[in-house]
C-alpha cells in the first residue's frame, strides 16, 4: 500500500486519480476538463475522493469544485456524453450519473446556518473559502485538475498534517451546532480509518449533543446519517463507539439499553434492514412507535422494527419448546425476514437461532405449485380466501401430505366443496 509521503506530489496524486477513478467517469471527467480549460476555469478534485487517494484508499465517487458555475458545466457535458444529471440549484450543485458511478459538481460556495440543523444558505466563494466551511481538516483539500492550477494541492486547514497524525479535527468550535450530523460523522471517520478524534474536536461533540443538538436535526436527515452506518464495513464497530460516547443515546434515549454490542455474530456487513432490527431490538413496543416516528421510517424500516419486536415476545416459547414445521410457520411467515435474522444473531438462545435458521433455510421459501390465479380457476373467490388457502396448501406440503400439482388441487377442490356445504 502507499504511503501519504510518496503521494503528496501533485503530479503522482494525478497519475493515481486517473488509474483509479471507476472508468464509467472517465469520459465524464475529460470532458469537464477539456471545458475547464476551454475556459481557463480553476477546477478541483475535494473531500472524500482526495482524502482516500492521499491514503491509497479505492475511490468510490468522484466530488469536484468549480470556480465557475457548475450548473452550465454541467449541462455542456451532458451535451456531449450521455449520462443522468440532478441539478440542486438550491445549493448550487449538480449530480451526474453512468451506469451506476457517481459524479458531483458544485460550484464553490460558502453556508451559513441560519439555525442549528437548519439547511444553509449557500454564497459563491472562491476554493479555499468553500474549504473552510467543511466538516473536517482531512475532508478540507483540493487538488487541482484543469490546466490553471494543475496538480496544486490547496489545504487551508493543515488537512495533510492531521491526515499523518491519523486525527479527525472540526474547523471551528460550532461545526457540530450548525451541523449534528457531523457528530456521527466524525465517528463514522475515526472508525473507518483507525484515527483518532482530536481532543478539542471530541470536546465539542460532547457538548453539543449534550445540549440536545439531534433535536434540530429532522428524522430524514438523521435517518440518512445512520443508514451510512450501516453501510461501513465495520458497523459494529462504528456502533460500538456511538453508544460508548452515549451519542446513541443522544439521539434517542431508549437506545442506551441497546445490550446486543458485545454479540460477535454481528461483526460483519449485514443487510441494512438487519441493523434496523438489531437497532429496534432493546426497544418496547412504545419506543418502537416512537423510534419510528423519530426518524421518519418508511415501511420497510417500521415493519423491521414492529416484527423485531414481535418475535422478542415470542422467545420465550421459542426458547423452551421442541416447535413443529407448522408451528414455526405460523409463528413466522408473517414476520419480515431481516428481523428473523437480526434476532437469531442476536439472541444468545442456540434453541431460539436453530429454529429460526431451520425455517429460513428450509420452509420459508417453500412456495405451492399452484398459485392465486390458478385457485380462482378452481372456484376459489378472488379476496383473502385465495392466500388462505394457498398457505393451508403450503403447510401440507411442508408437512409431507402431499407433493404433487394434482395433490394440491385435490386439497382446493374438497376445501371450496366444505365451504359450498
Ligand atoms: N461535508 C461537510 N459537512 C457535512 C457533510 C459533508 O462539510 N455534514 C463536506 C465534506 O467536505 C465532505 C464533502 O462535503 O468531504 C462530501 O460529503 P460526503 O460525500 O458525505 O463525504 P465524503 O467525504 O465523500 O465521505 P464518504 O467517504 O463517507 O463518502
Amino acid at each position: 500500500m502507499s504511503t501519504i509521503s510518496n503521494l503528496e506530489n501533485g503530479q503522482e496524486l494525478l497519475y493515481r486519480l486517473e488509474r483509479s477513478i471507476n472508468p464509467s467517469l472517465s469520459p465524464i471527467m475529460k470532458a469537464i476538463i477539456d471545458l475547464s480549460n476551454q475556459d481557463k476555469l480553476p477546477l478541483y478534485l475535494v473531500g472524500g475522493p482526495l482524502r482516500d487517494l492521499l491514503l491509497g484508499r479505492p475511490i468510490v465517487d468522484i466530488d469536484l469544485v468549480t470556480e465557475g458555475n457548475s450548473h452550465e458545466l454541467a449541462n455542456a457535458v451532458a451535451n456531449k456524453i450521455t449520462c443522468r444529471m440532478i441539478p440542486y440549484p438550491r445549493f448550487k450543485t449538480v449530480t451526474l450519473y453512468k451506469d451506476t458511478a457517481r459524479l458531483d459538481l458544485a460550484t464553490s460556495r460558502v453556508e451559513h446556518y441560519k439555525a442549528s440543523g437548519s439547511l444553509p444558505t449557500v454564497f459563491l466563494s472562491n476554493i479555499s473559502q468553500d474549504l473552510m466551511r467543511r466538516d473536517f481538516t482531512i475532508n478540507s483539500m483540493a487538488l487541482g485538475i484543469s490546466k490553471i492550477n494543475q496538480a496544486t494541492l490547496i489545504d487551508p486547514t493543515d488537512g495533510l498534517a492531521d491526515l499523518h497524525q491519523k486525527l479527525i479535527r472540526a474547523q471551528h468550535s460550532n461545526s457540530f451546532t450548525d451541523d449534528a450530523t457531523r457528530i456521527l460523522r466524525a465517528i463514522r471517520y475515526e472508525q473507518r480509518l483507525s484515527f483518532t478524534i482530536e481532543s478539542q474536536t471530541l470536546n465539542w461533540m460532547l457538548e453539543a449533543q449534550s445540549n440536545d443538538i439531534f433535536s434540530t436535526i429532522t428524522p430524514d436527515r438523521l435517518r440518512k446519517e445512520i443508514g451510512i452506518i450501516f453501510r461501513e464495513e465495520q458497523p459494529l464497530k462504528v456502533f460500538k463507539r456511538v453508544a460508548k460516547l452515549q451519542t446513541l443515546e443522544a439521539i434517542f434515549k431508549p437506545l442506551s439499553k441497546s445490550n446486543w454490542m458485545e454479540s460477535e455474530s454481528l461483526d460483519k456487513q449485514l443487510d441494512p434492514l438487519v441493523w434496523v432490527g438489531i437497532l429496534a431490538y432493546a426497544l418496547n413496543l412504545d419506543e418502537a412507535h416512537e423510534f419510528i416516528l423519530r426518524l421518519n421510517m418508511p415501511n420497510k424500516w417500521s415493519k423491521v422494527v414492529l416484527d423485531t419486536i414481535k418475535l422478542k415476545s415470542a422467545i420465550s416459547v421459542l426458547a423452551k419448546t421442541s416447535l413443529s414445521v407448522l408451528q414455526l410457520c405460523e409463528l413466522f411467515d408473517k414476520i419480515h425476514r431481516s428481523s428473523l435474522k437480526a434476532v437469531s444473531l442476536i439472541n444468545p438462545d442456540s434453541q431460539v437461532k436453530s429454529h429460526i435458521g431451520q425455517y429460513l433455510e428450509h420452509y420459508r421459501n417453500v412456495k405451492p405449485l399452484l398459485n392465486g390465479k390458478d385457485l380462482i380457476k378452481l372456484g376459489i373467490p378472488e379476496g383473502p380466501l385465495v392466500g388462505k388457502l394457498l398457505n393451508k396448501i403450503k403447510l401440507a406440503r411442508l408437512n409431507g401430505k402431499i407433493t404433487t400439482k394434482t395433490e394440491e388441487k385435490k386439497i382446493a377442490t374438497s376445501w371450496l366443496s366444505k365451504m359450498l356445504t
